[in-house]
């Protein structure tokens, strides 16, 4: 949709970074690198991987997606220190195309009570940060943080320093989501006009949505110049969240009519993003959200069928199959084969090798036998799971439960791990599911404290899948499970017995220990 009036804008992804900031959304290497290739493949031009000195966890997944992901340009944070630059710069220094991104707060409430720098500290501290990352990549990025509530002339101020000093982009993050569309246009239009070295650096924004604004602040910044725009996959977090990419993408395009702006995003990639980042971080997707919720393109008044069925345009203003949405929601079971669910996986954006294919297709019959219509959701559903299998781990072979109002339930619950097999008899706990999760603790020797445990339907009808996610602390470190069954307790036993694989994943094998 590209015309001779068009500007690129550049998309510029931060989910491993700011995205893996909301509360819970912690990702190991693995999901990180394969959240990484994800958006390579969506196509953002720049993936913010993470904040190489605040963790080696995090230094670590830096430098093996700098090292091993091509196609997008490399990021890692940075504050304006030399020990941070430098940390940095060794994670992203074997990219393709690497960028430091440094920051230093300017807003006089971050200036007085939290750095407590004055103005000319701050400008100096700035322009050394800069000039350090530069000494090792000419991609520089430099964030004025809390620029949305800095006093334009000393934003004006820092902005043009930075960029004498070598930035190349310069972003103006809105932090604690404090602007609306006019203050951010405002913002932008005033760098422009007044920062005399301006056309040397891209201008960026970092919105985020704590008044529910963030994507119409950055629509209006790319209005007044920005060239760059900051985002998360479902808008994910720091709080209430960043600015939504699928939800930028899809209005610079469906208005390019005003704003006259292009990305390189594959937009047909969008919605198996989603799926694939709600998967890993356990964040899912509200139903209304728009573009990637359930009901994104869903009619249900009268009318506005009658108008669909004669023409979709008079009520649909994306094709659902342009932000990758199968065209149909098909319905397979029982006597559905292999052939048709690998073909329906493929058209729902999944890329299964066989035996993912061989694996998912084993717990489609054993759904298709309980169920008799199977839904793009339950196939999602049984694909993630699959897709997330832990090496080594712990399988449910069985249990059996009595329980009932009043008295103390009682269940007999069976795990295996490789060729042995172990069962438990517990008698205790505040309900049946408790005394599911007492016999894991005790037959996997690994004790965990429960945060959160939710169960949602995965589509609608009496014989729907129920899909429980779990949130636990093991040695203060949090670990999500999740699991789906039409049977509930099935699928909180599943859940709880993921959430102690990933857990087990990440110790020495001598440190769990089954307890009969
Ligand atoms: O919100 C913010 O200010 C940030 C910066 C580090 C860019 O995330
Ligand atoms: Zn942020």
């Amino acid at each position: 949709m590209t015309d001779t009036s068009s500007r690129r804008i550049v998309v510029f992804d931060t989910t491993l970074r700011d995205g893996e900031q909301s509360p819970g959304a912690s990702m190991n290497l693995q999901e990180k690198l394969e959240i990484a290739e994800a958006l390579v493949e969506l196509g953002v031009d720049v993936i913010e991987a993470g904040f190489p000195i605040a963790s080696p966890g995090d230094f670590e997944a830096v430098r093996q997606i700098a090292q091993n992901v091509r196609g997008s340009v490399i990021c890692g944070l940075a504050r304006c220190r030399d020990d941070d630059i430098d940390r940095a710069w060794e994670a992203v220094r074997h990219a393709e195309q690497p960028r430091i991104h440094v920051f230093l707060a300017t807003s006089a409430i971050h200036r007085e009570h939290k750095l407590k720098m004055t103005k000319e500290d701050i400008v100096r501290r700035a322009v050394e940060g800069v000039k350090r990352a530069v000494g090792y990549c000419s991609n520089v990025e430099f964030s004025p943080e809390d620029a949305a509530r800095t006093e334009i002339d000393f934003l004006c101020q820092v902005v043009e320093a930075a960029i004498a000093a070598g930035a190349t982009t310069v972003n103006i993050p809105d932090t604690v989501g404090y602007a609306t569309p006019a203050h951010m246009h405002h913002v932008i239009a005033t760098l422009v006009q007044r920062v005399p070295n301006i056309d040397k650096a891209v201008i960026s924004v970092h919105c985020h949505n704590d008044l529910g604004m963030a994507v119409a602040n950055s629509l209006a910044a790319v209005e007044a110049g920005a060239g760059q725009v900051e985002c998360t996959i479902n808008g994910i977090g720091e709080r209430a969240g960043n600015c939504s990419l699928e939800e930028i993408v899809m209005a610079l395009r469906t208005r390019h009519d005003y704003y006259r702006a292009d990305t390189r995003v594959n937009t047909r990639r969008l919605v198996p993003t989603s799926r694939l980042v709600a998967g890993i971080t356990g964040i899912q997707v509200q139903r209304n959200k728009a573009i990637v919720g359930q009901n994104a393109f869903a009619h249900e008044a009268g009318i506005h069928q009658d108008g669909m069925l004669k023409e979709p345009r008079t009520y649909e203003i994306m094709r659902p199959e342009d932000v990758g949405w199968a065209k149909s929601d098909l319905v397979l079971g029982k006597h559905s084969g292999r052939a048709a669910l690998g073909s329906r996986a493929k058209a729902m954006g999944y890329r299964l090798t066989p035996e993912q294919l061989n694996a998912v297709f084993e717990q489609f019959k054993v759904l298709a036998d309980k169920k008799k219509d199977i839904y793009d959701a339950d196939i999602a559903a049984l694909i993630e799971q699959q897709m997330h299998v832990v090496p080594d781990q712990w399988t449910l072979e069985s249990y059996e439960l009595h329980s009932g109002t009043g008295r103390t339930p009682e269940v007999t619950l069976t795990v295996r791990r490789g060729s042995e097999v172990h069962t438990t008899r517990v008698s205790d706990g505040d309900g049946p599911i408790d005394a599911v999760f007492l016999a894991i603790e005790r037959l996997t020797g690994i004790g965990v404290v429960c945060k959160d445990f939710r169960v949602h339907s995965v589509t609608v009808g009496k014989d729907a899948q129920g899909e429980v996610m779990v949130q636990v602390e093991h040695r203060g470190e949090t670990f999500r499970g999740r699991g789906v069954s039409t049977d509930s307790v099935e699928a909180s036993a599943l859940a709880f017995l993921n959430a102690i694989n990933r857990i087990a994943a990440s110790q020495p094998a001598a440190q769990s220990a089954p307890q009969a």
